[in-house]
């Protein structure tokens, strides 16, 4: 099938998996172990966006039928295929993709189902056991063995009923035993104080291997009160199949790999991390954070793991986030009256939020600052940001050749570099103030767009006209290579 055939929608990892095998986006590595290699490879997968993904076989010392999957979203292709865009979108319009679902915000509702293939092993009591799922140690340095990278965590708000899911952090600790580590006022975290401050638990499912448009919707900042399995059933194009977990009531996807609910108790805490993480160093450290005491265990015959790791960026904990961010940005400055914005890239190496370009059609003076600024303080654009680049409509801001070539020729640093002090940050930016002041970090706003006083008479760029462009194509096209 040509890969513009292609799709990977739907809500089952098996499809997307064939999907992806169909358009040369995934391989298969049998034999690696759990302790150290299967991450050795996916650290290699990741240092180039863009390759596939990997799926490991024949794990040693596991059930022959259990795998895990890697590598997951570093590549425009296999987003757009799991978003259902063709298979050759360029990265800027996959971020005019993320701009339109974040404003138009379209959603259908859950469908309960009483079935479904994650029913087809279930564990209640002393028969449940996490540990058979052979969950890596991701890099050489982590605490633990984590199950839930590539995860929906999901929870029910205690009094208004909205339920929410979030990617965070679950390690493995024992056959009925994990831990879910929560940033500060994450929704999760919101969400389990609220049933901790009146000294109850607090229900939670985990869902650790699943099909990656689920996951994405999990990783993305959607509003508060907004249900995140109706925010998917937009993004996927389909209503959300789920069962309710016996013991908390929570919905879970029918077809998920591997799945499990229990409780979280006020003060219950364990040992947990390091993990290796998104700014690319092993911060944060070993601390104590919440327990899950599991009740209910499922998973599919020959369950399949998903892993989405953070590492050195970009890796596959940031990659698909910036695509989203940009289109985020994109968004939140137009919603802020700033005309005239041509596109947003967050590059790779940022995170998807240290570094941000934003393309403009200059309309006035002070224009190109004004989008500077806004990017680097919006909702989306302000936590752990350092670089904000504005550059001209004619320079592509997801291709750094041209940004850093703007940033050389159109930018004069002593009137066109500001520098932002005491900004949101977060205590896995290195750079962030130690100690007392850790959650902030400085950051700087280039303004790489030609002078506006000096547009009339700035000189023509040495490249081909529209009409030669055209010409050429149009008369040697069949003679050059296709992706020239
Ligand atoms: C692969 C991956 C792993 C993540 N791990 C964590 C984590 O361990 N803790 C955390 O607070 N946020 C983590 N995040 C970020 C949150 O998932 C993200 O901020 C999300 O919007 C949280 O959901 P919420 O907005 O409903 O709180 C992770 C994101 C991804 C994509």
């Amino acid at each position: 099938m040509s890969s513009e055939k292609i799709t990977a929608r739907g809500q089952d990892l098996r499809s997307w998996i064939a999907a992806m095998q169909e358009a040369g986006e995934l391989v298969t590595v049998k034999g690696a172990d759990r302790e150290s290699e299967i991450g050795g490879v996916v650290d290699i997968a990741m240092r180039k966006m863009g390759r596939p993904s990997v799926l490991f076989e024949d794990i040693p010392g596991y059930d022959p039928g259990m795998r895990v999957l890697g590598n997951l979203f570093t590549s425009v292709k296999r987003i757009a295929l799991t978003v259902g865009l063709p298979a050759d979108t360029k990265e800027v319009d996959l971020v005019r993709f993320w701009r339109d679902y974040m404003r138009n915000a379209p959603t259908l509702p859950t469908k309960e189902v009483n079935a479904g293939a994650l029913l087809e092993n279930t564990f209640t009591g002393d028969d449940i056991d996490i540990m058979k799922i052979p969950a890596p140690r991701w890099h050489e340095q982590d605490g633990g063995h984590y199950i839930g990278t590539g995860c929906m965590v999901i929870m029910k708000d205690r009094d208004s009923g909205w339920i929410n899911y979030g990617a965070y952090r679950i390690q493995q600790h024992d056959k009925r035993t994990a831990s879910v580590k929560i940033s500060k006022g994450k929704h999760g975290d919101i969400l389990m104080r609220r049933y901790h401050d009146r000294g109850e638990p607090c229900p939670i499912a985990v869902v650790a291997g699943v099909h990656p448009g689920l996951f994405a919707v999990a990783g993305l900042e959607i509003p508060y009160g907004k249900n995140e399995f109706e925010a998917a059933g937009g993004l996927l194009g389909e209503s959300i199949r789920t069962i309710n977990g016996p013991k908390t009531g929570l919905p879970i996807p029918a077809e998920a790999e591997i799945a499990f609910e229990g409780f979280v108790y006020p003060d219950d805490q364990i040992d947990e991390g390091p993990l290796g993480e998104w700014t690319g160093y092993y911060a944060g450290g070993k601390k104590m954070e919440p327990a899950i005491r599991i009740e209910t265990f499922w998973h599919r015959d020959n369950p399949i793991l998903t892993g989405a790791i953070p590492g050195i960026p970009p890796n596959d904990d940031t990659f698909y986030r910036g695509t989203a961010r940009a289109g985020v940005v994109w968004h939140e400055l137009e919603a802020a009256g700033v005309p005239e914005v041509k596109g947003v890239w967050s590059h790779e190496a940022g995170g998807s939020r240290m570094w941000l370009t934003v393309a403009i059609k200059q309309q006035y003076a002070g224009h190109s600052k004004q989008a500077g600024y806004i990017a680097s303080q919006c909702h989306a654009g302000a936590y752990a940001n350092r670089v904000v680049v504005v550059v001209d409509e004619d320079i592509n801001p997801a291709d750094m050749d041209k940004v850093v070539w703007a940033i050389c020729t159109r930018c004069d640093p002593k009137d066109d570099v500001d520098i932002l002090k005491h900004c949101w940050s977060t205590t896995l930016d290195p750079m962030a103030y130690p100690p007392e002041r850790r959650n902030m970090n400085s950051r700087m706003i280039i303004d790489a767009c030609v002078p506006w006083n000096r547009m009339h008479e700035w000189p023509d760029t040495v490249t081909n006209t529209p009409p030669l462009e055209k010409l050429v194509r149009d008369k040697f096209g069949d003679m050059l290579p296709k992706d020239w």
